[in-house]
């Protein structure tokens, strides 16, 4: 089969101001896009790279593919910027990969993926938006439990998420804010911070969709306020361990995979995404966010996990591949 790989590359210099230096950081590298390809070709078929934004356009309309993988993230500051591509696709009646443009806009959306959950009975840190620094002493802060965790409302891989994104009181939570706001020109997202284990569940599949792996991510260093954060996604190798399965009690486990479960169907997540929840001091599972387009470059959390599984990228690459041909009722290896 030919399979365009639609992508979103790092520029080799991203730009830095004052405030932000992790603009591009969703992005990815030629690394990971090499990856893909070889993934995708060691399962039979052959790859055409598309590219992404404008390059994406010419090519999808000039390349004859007949399903594409999608890891593109988007461009702009835009909420719907990672259904940009699924949207053209759904538009010219192409196949691909992944989430639909709908779920993928939501999902992107901290605050609309956290209402949508907590309708259906899942438990989620108790929130705050704040669209503007002068709103911020409107709000009565004496309804939430101090510390803080802001964090920008549609971003992801850690972006503004800083160590100094937890916030003791009223002080640093408006040096906080004004920074993010500064850096990242759009509302954030004020939870409770939940302060137990940090769990990633990676799910693959459709009918039904399973639970792949989970993973606990444990800071090396004992912090009070642990947060798996740019500067610590950016050092893991000497920041964190990582422990796939958890050694956790068998009813944690079980809660984490009925909660992760639930959230994939309630989000109409398709093929594969990766979940993050914070537990608390009894164990109870807080759903932190979804992503359904996650990493899948060499030190990506869904390839550590599934490695430590005992599946491969290829094989990794191939369940996601599967999964997504036979909605669209595609044979494999055709
Ligand atoms: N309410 C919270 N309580 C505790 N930690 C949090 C909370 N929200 C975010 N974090 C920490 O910040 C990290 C990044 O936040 P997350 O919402 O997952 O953003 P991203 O989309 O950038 O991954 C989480 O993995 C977690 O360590
Ligand atoms: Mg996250």
């Amino acid at each position: 089969m030919r399979i365009g790989l639609s992508f979103d590359l790092k520029p080799d210099k991203a730009p830095v101001n004052e405030y932000i230096d992790d603009s591009m950081e969703e992005y990815d590298s030629m690394e990971t896009v090499r990856l893909i390809e070889s993934s995708i070709e060691a399962n039979g078929h052959q790859v055409t790279l598309l590219g992404g934004g404008k390059t994406f356009l010419d090519n999808i309309r000039r390349e004859k593919v007949d399903f594409v993988f999608n890891i593109a993230e988007g461009q702009g500051n835009y909420r719907g910027r990672e259904s940009q591509v699924p949207a053209v696709l759904e538009m010219l009646d192409i196949p691909y990969s992944g989430s639909d443009s709908l779920c993928l806009g939501v999902c992107l959306d901290k605050e609309l993926a956290k209402k949508m959950v907590a309708m259906e009975g899942i438990i989620t840190p108790k929130w705050q938006m704040l669209s503007d620094i002068k709103k911020l002493h409107s709000i009565d802060w004496k309804e939430f439990r101090f510390p803080l965790m802001i964090k920008p409302a549609h971003e992801g891989s850690s972006k503004g998420v800083r160590l100094s994104s937890v916030v003791m009181n009223m002080g640093e939570l408006e040096t906080e804010a004004k920074r993010q706001f500064d850096g990242y020109n759009q509302a954030l997202i004020i939870e409770e911070f939940i302060g137990g284990d940090e769990i990633t569940v990676g799910i693959t599949g459709n009918e039904p969709p399973q639970v792949l792996a989970m993973m606990r991510v444990l800071p090396r260093k004992k912090t009070e306020h642990f947060v798996y954060s740019i500067e610590v996604k950016r050092d893991y190798l000497k920041q964190v361990d990582y422990e796939c399965p958890p050694k956790l009690d068998t009813s944690v486990l079980q809660s984490l995979e009925d909660a992760s479960l639930k959230i994939f169907n309630i989000l109409g997540c398709r093929d594969f995404a990766r979940i993050d929840f914070r537990l608390d001091n009894n164990g109870n599972p807080y759903f932190i966010e979804i992503n359904p387009l996650p990493g899948l470059g060499n030190h990506s959390d869904l390839v550590l996990m599934a490695d430590m599984m005992g599946i491969s990228h290829i094989a990794l690459i191939k369940k996601i591949l599967a999964t997504a041909l036979k909605r669209y009722s595609l044979c494999i290896n055709q």
